[in-house]
């Protein structure tokens, strides 16, 4: 959610920070900006995507050693031009690019407004930045003090860098809530969103936490807290290789991560699970075992595909641990006063780890004493840090803004987490969970089994792309992967399209059904198949087209669907794995089909934080 880059030290700044916006971009397109910063201050920004910035700067003279560029993905104000980000200061002197949400903001401006300021934009942005540019003129003081002063009345999120045409060897920056990376180089200095703008320069990073405020020169870095104490800046060094943040050949980063699956499963399970010993070990669940299977509650915490991803958990942790698991998206459970016991765990799932919203259940959660288990993707993120415990994901950077191996990934690790919880108490026989060791063993060969179906998953996406709506039906371990097909084609191909319990269409969604609408069955072989038969004998009485995912063999869904995609058979509670794929890839062609940017449709973004 709007991504941010800066740079200081002996290069040209323009070209690393447009390359950091192109790799930031999937944090928003509404539009994007530079400033630059040598003896003058200059601000260039432009609606679309960072490419049209790009071609609107051609033959300009973009000199400088000190720079800043953002992507933003608009919040406040519609996206154009003048809404763009840096926004300047009422003099001139400051420029500022900001990553999040000023939340007391119209109060800021009333006051900035009767002292005579004038705005030419809609944002909250131009708001704070005149507010510090106010206070640095009222007190006399330095850019630094101001920004400290400014930062304890702002209520809301942010990541802030600015820059001060009268100081042209310094970069300021701020962080609460929202993400900040510096990159240390030889003599320069590197700051962005994420760690991908950064690599290829240094691996060398600091992750800069909330209240913190960065003051960077080329050959120097001084971190301190607003109460303007100086802090020990901790340099960790980056495990990312920048062949993991490129598209590789692949026509789009989505396709591509849905190509990785066998490899991101295989690296989540890798040190993991051991089918001869029959061991999984996972350091920060074996560490805290107790609270696990003493847990009086499990609550799983999420957003968008994270939240599908909780509610296949909830059907894993309540069969083999018989713990009462509740899924709740992160929004609502923050605002609605949830009853929290301090022997409530909460599973706070997440692929970015950056998510405002999960980020305060976290909070809140803590507040009342909740055990917090984080499974999360991006190492060092904000939800990784203020967990109790977690298990990493290990998926790899995920670019494309549908998520697609996250999922399977976060099912991977949920169900050696629950397999885990489960032997210790002693709710799961040792075959049950012997056999289920090896389905999860299994997994990265029958993905690349189901991967083979991409084509005949093309062509029928050449059929379906016209269409107006869709549903989505399926039962037990796959009603959420019905949902996730859902949301992966509204998301991707802008198609309306509902996910449901199979058996739950009866009481409304089947009115819908017509000869024009596709219904995807998400149908494997498992303990409700001879139900979800009936629920397709229901559809296809009323003329609706059947698109149904099924076992391999299956003959009785094969002789009733109009179409069909068969994949490897697998144990139910593991099925979700294989069968989101199809549903991964059938929204990927028909976006593709329709002509659509599948890695960045219109109006989302991948890292969503602002609540
Ligand atoms: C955004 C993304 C989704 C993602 C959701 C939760 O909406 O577009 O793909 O599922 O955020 O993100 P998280 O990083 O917390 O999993």
């Amino acid at each position: 959610m709007c991504g941010i880059v800066a740079y200081i030290g002996p290069r040209e700044a323009y070209p690393i920070i447009l390359k950091g916006l192109k790799r930031l971009e999937y944090r928003g397109y509404d539009s994007s900006g530079v400033a630059l910063l040598d003896n003058d201050l200059r601000v260039y920004k432009k609606k679309g995507k960072v490419a049209e910035l790009e071609d609107s700067l051609v033959g300009k003279d973009l000199h400088a050693h000190a720079g800043m560029g953002h992507t933003r993905w608009a919040t406040h104000g519609e996206p154009n031009d003048r809404n763009a980000h840096p926004h300047s200061s009422s003099s001139g002197r400051l420029a500022m690019i900001h990553n999040g949400i000023i939340e007391n903001y119209a109060q800021l401006k009333n006051e900035l407004i009767r002292k005579g300021y004038k705005f030419v934009s809609d944002t909250d942005t131009e708001v704070l930045l005149n507010f510090i540019e106010d206070i640095q003129k009222n007190n006399n003081c330095g850019l630094e003090e101001a920004v400290r002063i400014a930062l304890k009345r702002v209520v809301g999120a942010y990541v802030i860098i600015l820059l001060d045409k009268e100081s042209p060897d310094t970069i300021i920056a701020a962080r609460k809530g929202s993400p900040l990376v510096i990159g240390i180089g030889k003599g320069e200095h590197f700051l962005a969103s994420d760690a991908s703008p950064i690599i290829e320069y240094t691996k060398e990073v600091v992750y800069v936490n909330d209240y913190e405020l960065a003051i960077l020169k080329a050959d120097e870095l001084i971190l301190k807290n607003l109460g303007n104490e100086k802090l020990t800046p901790y340099v960790q060094s980056l495990d990312l290789e920048l062949a993991a943040i490129e598209k590789g050949g692949y026509d789009h980063f989505m396709l591509k991560e849905i190509f990785e699956q066998p490899d991101t499963i295989f690296d989540c399970l890798r040190g993991r699970l051991d089918v001869t010993k029959g061991t999984i070990t996972m350091a920060g669940i074996q560490q805290n075992i107790e609270r696990l299977t003493k847990a009086n509650r499990i609550i799983m915490v999420a957003c968008g595909t994270s939240w599908h991803a909780g509610l296949v958990a909830e059907y894993i942790f309540e069969e083999l641990c018989r713990i009462p698991v509740e899924v709740e998206y992160a929004s609502e459970f923050r605002y609605r006063n949830p009853v929290i016991h301090p022997g409530d765990v909460i599973i706070a799932i997440s692929q970015s780890g950056e998510t405002a919203d999960t980020i305060v259940a976290i909070e809140k959660a803590k507040e009342n004493g909740a055990f917090i288990l984080g499974v999360v993707n991006v190492v060092g993120s904000s939800i990784a840090r203020i967990s109790n415990a977690g298990a990493y994901t290990h998926a790899g950077p995920e670019i494309g803004v549908a998520s697609t191996k996250a999922f399977t990934a976060q099912l991977t690790v949920l169900t050696m987490i629950a397999l885990k919880v489960a032997k210790e108490k002693g709710t799961i026989d040792n075959t049950r969970y012997m056999q289920l060791l090896g389905e999860l063993h299994s997994m990265p060969e029958k993905v690349k089994e189901v991967l083979k179906l991409s084509k005949p998953i093309e062509k029928l996406a050449a059929r379906y792309k016209d269409a107006a709506d869709a549903l989505y039906l399926g039962r037990g371990y796959n009603f959420p992967v019905a949902l996730e097909g859902a949301l992966k084609l509204k998301e991707i191909s802008y198609i309306h399209a509902e996910g449901y319990p199979a058996a739950e269409m009866k009481h409304g969604p089947i009115a819908l059904v017509d000869e024009h609408l596709p219904v995807v069955f998400v149908a494997t072989k498992d303990s409700y198949h001879e139900k979800i038969v009936s629920n397709i004998q229901e559809i296809k009485a009323r003329k609706g087209k059947v698109i149904a995912v099924i076992t391999q063999g299956d003959e009785i869904i094969e002789k009733m669907a109009d179409d069909y995609i068969a994949i490897p058979e697998s144990d139910e509670l593991v099925a979700p794995i294989l069968s989101a794929i199809p549903m991964q890839l059938l929204a990927y062609y028909i976006g593709v089909a329709k002509g659509y940017d599948v890695d960045k449709p219109r109006n989302l973004a991948k890292s969503v934080t602002v609540e």
